[in-house]
């Protein structure tokens, strides 16, 4: 019985690390984010008092003990990003390493953190309140009162190197004034889009058909990372500034370090306080919980932290938070409104997901009409009826969500919701599988919903980016032209010209993009396909693995296993796919189509270009180590394992060893990126393909 528990326990811990790792870098990485800050820092709490009661299975790689990585991973999904946005870029250390804030949403909490300091100082301390500011943050090295470096927090160890969209960014000063600055310091802070710009920036999307971003948090990180430092500039950012790392240029406390640092120019935040004591705290919190409102900028709580130096070395660091600080949060803005009535809607696998359509209600800056319920789960667990008040969040800010019924308002007689026992777009009768939380509409080769899913999913800007819209699938899947993806390069102008409402111009346009779409790398077409559970991420892992779809299609469930982050059932959901002759001759028409169905081996460079230099890796690159490795010594380089004085460079990939790094820099080792790497080699004609594997996933942007 107790080894049951202990696998279950380890069971939910490794649950919990994967669903962390994955929304953190929705988060950090994509500007994304899936799931609410709530939500997302509930499931980090639990992960943390599991590890802490059961420390047989704490480990080192853990999120729990790592802050969220900003930084490209090999694996991640550059498609999520929009056009411009640069995945390269020079990477540094920073001086001292960048780390998050222990955070809680409880008043209690931080009064418990009030006590444990006090528990533990045995002088007087003070405690700086600050507004915490929901943007992206950055780290400025001032070298001779002169803005020398912007890095962004990386890996907290790393940052991407931005200071050329930094010097665009009009708060920001190049120089210093007045005086009094260590000749070299580190100030950190955060990069944030202020809502007039946020609005502007937004408006100017929807004009030009882009994507807006869900939030001003999204929009200042994804800015900060763009390809032109003129856009970046435009894009209206501003940034305030909240620490000084290291020594905190020599001041006795906080406020005086940050004071200096207004002296000389630099923005810092008019909207701190001192508190001496826990209800001034609590005022503190109580008052911006309401007046942050008016602010032009967006705030997600309250930071507090010890304003005395010598007091915060008393108190030192945890691996990913100092102890001297905290940040309470506000939970997200909730909204109460009526369910009017509740759709169910077939996606592309067959899935229902029931929608509620709400009585439009104002949340966060935009009008929120609809709202997902999910799955037939949580239905019956809100115990939702129509005609119910119910509490609206947005979850990451992005796709609203029910939290909660306000029952003591539900209106006399309401019934239930019926979950439709049949497909409400073709009627055939749905199914669950053990262990699945949708219920599926079977009829994947003639349920008209499903299909045209999967052409809209197949044509979309991640996938095969086909100019349509679905619309445009709609149609043509109604008329009869196309029934699966592998038709749609067999239209032509004449057919498209026979369809209502489509020009000379117009079809010869979509005719170029479906051309175009033959040169789309493989990794997006084999995401393309549509596959269950393969998003870009595992699309990419899976095509650099094996390489070529004949090899995938023939790949066993364990050989599939061996991918990285392949697991049980999307080993098998693969598997199944090629098992399926419908899905294999799709394949096939797809191939003589003449879209890409391999990686296409890149042709081993060979030169000279590392002759005599000793090279040490460190981390994970865009290629596998080991063929980083054969790079190296294709080009006349040697790899070694260690960093000593005769390291010619440490080639940093991602999450280099913070050992190595530090080795690096005490012996003044040049550290150096994976893209001013490739710069060093030659460029082969496979390069400018995009096929070259340092290069390929540029292309997939
Ligand atoms: S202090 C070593 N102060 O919130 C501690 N951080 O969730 C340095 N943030 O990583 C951080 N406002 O990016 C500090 N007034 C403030 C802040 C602030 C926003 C960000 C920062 C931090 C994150 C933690």
């Amino acid at each position: 019985m107790r080894a049951m528990e202990d696998k279950d326990i380890k069971q939910r811990i490794v649950y919990l690390r994967a669903v962390l790792e994955e929304n953190s870098r929705k988060y950090y990485v994509e500007n994304a984010p899936a799931i609410s800050d709530f939500e997302f820092d509930t499931l980090m709490h639990e992960l943390e008092a599991l590890e802490a009661q059961y420390p047989q299975y704490a480990s080192e790689d853990s999120p729990t003990r790592k802050v969220g990585s900003d930084l490209e991973q090999s694996g991640g999904s550059p498609q999520a990003m929009e056009p411009g946005i640069r995945r390269e870029f020079a990477q540094y250390p920073h001086a001292h390493p960048m780390l998050s804030l222990a955070n809680t949403y409880s008043i209690g909490e931080v009064e418990d953190f009030a006590a444990r300091a006090a528990k533990t100082l045995d002088h007087g301390f003070t405690y700086s309140c600050e507004l915490k500011f929901d943007g992206t943050a950055i780290c400025l090295t001032y070298r001779d009162g002169k803005l020398f470096r912007a890095l962004t927090r990386g890996d907290g160890v790393i940052g991407d190197d931005v200071t050329d969209n930094v010097r665009q960014i009009s708060n920001i000063p190049q120089t210093l004034k007045g005086s009094g600055w260590p000749e070299e310091f580190e100030i950190r802070g955060e990069i944030l889009m202020p809502y007039s710009s946020f609005d502007r920036l937004n408006a100017q999307r929807l004009r030009d058909e882009d994507q807006p971003f869900a939030n001003p948090r999204n929009a200042a990180s994804g800015s900060l990372k763009l390809l032109d430092p003129g856009e970046v500039g435009r894009r209206g950012l501003w940034c305030t500034l909240y620490h000084i790392a290291g020594d905190n240029a020599g001041f006795a406390t906080h406020e005086e370090a940050l004071d200096a640092a207004s002296s000389w120019g630099l923005p810092v935040s008019d909207k701190r306080r001192i508190c001496h004591n826990i209800s001034e705290i609590k005022q503190y919190i109580d008052y911006w919980d309401t007046e942050r409102r008016n602010l032009p900028y967006a705030t997600d709580g309250i930071v507090i932290k010890i304003n005395e130096i010598s007091a915060r070395e008393a108190l030192g660091f945890t691996a990913k938070f100092p102890r001297w600080a905290v940040a309470y949060k506000f939970k997200a803005e909730q909204a109460l409104t009526e369910v009017l009535s509740i759709d169910y809607q077939v996606g592309r696998t067959g899935a229902v997901t029931p929608v509620a359509n709400l009585s439009p209600v104002p949340l966060s800056g935009t009008v929120v009409k609809r709202a997902t319920l999910n799955n037939a789960d949580q239905m019956a667990l809100l115990d939702i009826r129509i005609g119910d008040m119910v509490y609206v969040e947005k979850g990451g800010e992005i796709i609203p969500k029910i939290t909660a019924v306000e029952k003591s308002r539900r209106p006399a007689g309401a019934v239930p919701p019926v979950f439709p026992t049949v497909c409400p777009d073709c009627g055939t009768p749905l199914v669950r599988e053990e262990d699945e939380a949708k219920w599926f509409c079977p009829n994947s080769d003639g349920c008209p919903q499903q299909i045209k899913g999967r052409l809209v999913h197949f044509m979309g800007r991640k996938a095969m980016n086909i100019i349509a819209g679905d619309a445009t699938a709609d149609q043509l899947f109604s008329k009869g032209l196309v029934k699966s993806p592998a038709d749609l390069y067999s239209l032509d102008k004449y057919r498209l010209m026979s369809l209502e409402g489509w020009k000379d111009r117009s079809a010869e346009r979509f005719l170029a993009s479906l051309a175009e779409s033959k040169s789309v790398p493989f990794p997006r077409v084999l995401f393309a396909l549509g596959i269950r559970y393969v998003g870009e991420t595992t699309a990419k892992e899976v095509a650099v693995h094996f390489r070529d779809i004949d090899s995938i299609a023939s790949a066993t469930v364990e050989t599939l296993l061996e991918v990285p982050d392949v697991g049980e059932v999307i080993a098998r959901s693969i598997h199944e796919f090629f098992r399926d002759p419908r899905h294999a001759g799709e394949v096939q028409r797809l191939r003589a189509a003449g879209l890409r169905m391999s990686m296409e081996e890149p042709t081993g460079p060979s030169s000279e270009a590392l002759k005599d230099l000793s090279i040490v890796i460190s981390g994970t690159f865009s290629i596998s180590r080991d063929e980083m490795k054969a790079l190296i010594e294709a080009n006349g380089g040697k790899n070694s394992s260690g960093v000593s004085k005769k390291t010619s460079f440490l080639l940093a990939g991602e999450k280099p060893g913070p050992e190595k790094v530090r080795k690096a820099q005490e012996l003044g080792v040049k550290i150096i990126s994976e893209a001013d790497f490739m710069k060093m080699l030659p460029q082969t004609d496979t390069e400018e393909d995009g096929q070259f594997p340092g290069s390929l996933f540029d292309t997939m942007i």
